[in-house]
């Protein structure tokens, strides 16, 4: 059903008509002091709490409890019901959706097709527990003999930005491990500034791709291999190809941007270690249980999904800005920017008909306080409404100068999101200057550049550390908010029809491109873009 035929929807939108204007979060702090433990809930995990403070959104309990209600009538518990069962919910693919399975730690069978997944998915995780543990151990050794220091995944789009979001995220858990690179971008420059720093005799190349069609990924992998045989000119590197015995399988139920946890995920493996890898499985399992079984008012992936469609659908905000206060977590927003777009940008409802409402919003972010010196302002006193979520771990990798920078960045991450919502009325402004020393007209002219609106929602997470099982629990509950948005907006998160086009005429195009005749077969544009390029190759 389009959701915007759910009654509850319907309620909602009437409710939003009359009373949105009157929320205000100043007031509604002021006058109810237990606003905080109403609207938060913690996560007890098996390592460290997460705290999810939802009070500085514009909501209130009646909105709350429409939207919840809205999830319901939206089918959220049958569909997640769907997914965790192995049905083939991605049906414009004929796929099920089971990202769950690859971290599933219980064991527990997941059958599709009416064959259970796990001991395949076990044999895999073995498999790659074996390859990790030599070349770890420095037992792998590269066609001369040594041992590997280095490991270039090739891949694109989830079988990059995962591993890559996943080892920086996690490099203080990396001793004793290989380097990671990733070369990803078909522009040349990507891979020849990767090569230039690496040595051949001590390099492995991880060519991660599902489809092993991707043009870049298969370009960059032959590059990859010319600069070998060059540089090894070794008789034995001369049948170079990819040994069958190192090939690690994943299946046509795991989606791309949903693959970290699979055997796209060996270079994370790699650089931490097995274990630590298993710990990020952990993590996300302990997730998927909390996702599928606490109740939707506990929910934490619901609640920010719901919080989400609120501001989406009925405030009509456009982008969602994810702000994590941690200098390991800097691809945490790229990585989400795919995870998120690819799955819900799509006008597409489930019964083939176009939405008459928003879905996905564009996601978007830096890590604090970088983004503090860059695009707050416009967050702040821009004329758009940007929900925001800011995430921070409340013990630091690095408690350096006695945690002297932890503290300042904790100080910076808390007055964000209560300048935010309070924001900063005329007259206190109008105290402010005045207490500088301003005064008539001087003061009059500046005094409105110096107010803030506030009223700007943001979500706080806080967790205890950022260890391998946190970022798995983290990273699982964005997906899980993405597959409860995916079921509100009734479009199907899991297929990416939209990229092919592009893809499509690359292909037509790239042959155009060959010699230097003129080209006349597209539009003026395309034809003139194209002639101007050929004119200026040489
Ligand atoms: O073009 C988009 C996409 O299909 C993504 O969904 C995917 O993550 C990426 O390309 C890479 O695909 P593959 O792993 O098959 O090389």
């Amino acid at each position: 059903m389009a959701l915007t035929n759910d009654p509850n929807y319907k309620k909602l939108e009437q409710w939003y008509r009359d009373n949105a204007g009157s929320l205000n979060m100043r007031d509604m702090f002021e006058s109810d002091k237990d606003r905080f433990s109403k609207f938060s809930t913690t996560l007890q995990t098996d390592d460290g709490e997460i705290l999810l403070d939802f009070s500085k959104n514009l909501i209130n309990q009646e909105v709350l409890s429409m939207l919840l209600a809205m999830a319901k009538s939206m089918g959220v518990e049958e569909a997640r019901e769907k997914m965790f069962s192995g049905e083939k919910i991605n049906f414009t693919e004929g796929r099920a959706v089971l990202h769950v399975a690859l971290r599933n730690r219980s064991n527990e069978p997941i059958t599709v097709d009416g064959q259970d997944v796990m001991p395949e998915v076990n044999r895999v995780l073995d498999k790659m527990k074996a390859f990790c543990q030599r070349v770890r151990s420095g037992q792998w050794k590269g066609f001369s003999g040594k041992s590997i220091t280095d490991v270039v995944n090739i891949g694109i789009g989830g079988s990059d930005l995962g591993p890559l979001m996943v080892t920086e995220a996690l490099k203080p858990y990396s001793s004793g491990g290989p380097n990671v690179w990733f070369v990803s971008n078909i522009d040349g420059t990507h891979m020849a500034k990767t090569l230039a720093q690496l040595n051949a005799e001590t390099t492995l190349f991880i060519i991660a791709s599902k489809t092993f069609t991707t043009q870049e990924t298969i370009t960059n992998a032959e590059s990859a291999r010319e600069w070998f045989l060059k540089t090894a000119n070794d008789v034995k590197v001369k049948d170079f190809g990819i040994d069958t015995a190192n090939m690690f399988e994943f299946w046509d139920w795991v989606g791309g941007r949903y693959s970290l946890w699979s055997a796209i995920g060996l270079s994370i493996a790699l650089h931490v270690g097995f274990e630590n890898f298993e710990q990020l499985l952990s993590g996300a399992h302990w997730m998927d249980n909390h996702f599928r079984s606490a109740p939707l008012q506990q929910n934490v992936p619901v609640l920010l999904a719901l919080l989400g469609v609120w501001y989406i659908n009925f405030f009509q905000a456009e982008t969602h800005a994810m702000l994590p206060y941690d200098q390991y977590m800097h691809r945490f927003a790229a990585y989400f920017q795919q995870g998120d777009m690819e799955s819900n940008g799509k006008y597409i409802t489930k019964d083939g008909s176009r939405v008459n409402y928003h879905t996905g919003p564009i996601v978007w972010g830096e890590p604090g306080t970088n983004g503090q010196h860059a695009f707050y302002q416009l967050i702040h006193q821009g004329t758009r409404m940007i929900p925001a979520d800011f995430l921070i771990p409340a013990q630091s990798q690095h408690p350096i100068r006695n945690n002297l920078h932890h503290k300042i960045l904790v100080a910076n991450f808390l007055a964000q999101t209560e300048a935010l919502m309070k924001g900063k009325t005329s007259d206190e402004a109008r105290r402010e200057l005045e207490a500088g020393g301003l005064k008539g007209d001087a003061l009059e002219k500046l005094l409105p550049h110096k107010v803030f609106e506030g009223n700007k929602p943001s979500n706080s997470i806080v967790f205890k550390k950022l260890s391998p099982f946190m970022l798995g629990a983290l990273v699982a509950m964005y997906e899980h908010k993405i597959f409860v948005q995916g079921v509100m907006w009734n479009i199907n998160s899991y297929d990416q029809w939209g990229v092919e086009l592009g893809k499509q005429l690359a292909k037509q195009i790239e042959p155009e491109l060959k010699d230097d005749s003129e080209v006349t077969s597209h539009d003026s544009s395309t034809n003139g873009l194209i002639n101007f390029l050929k004119k200026n190759f040489a």
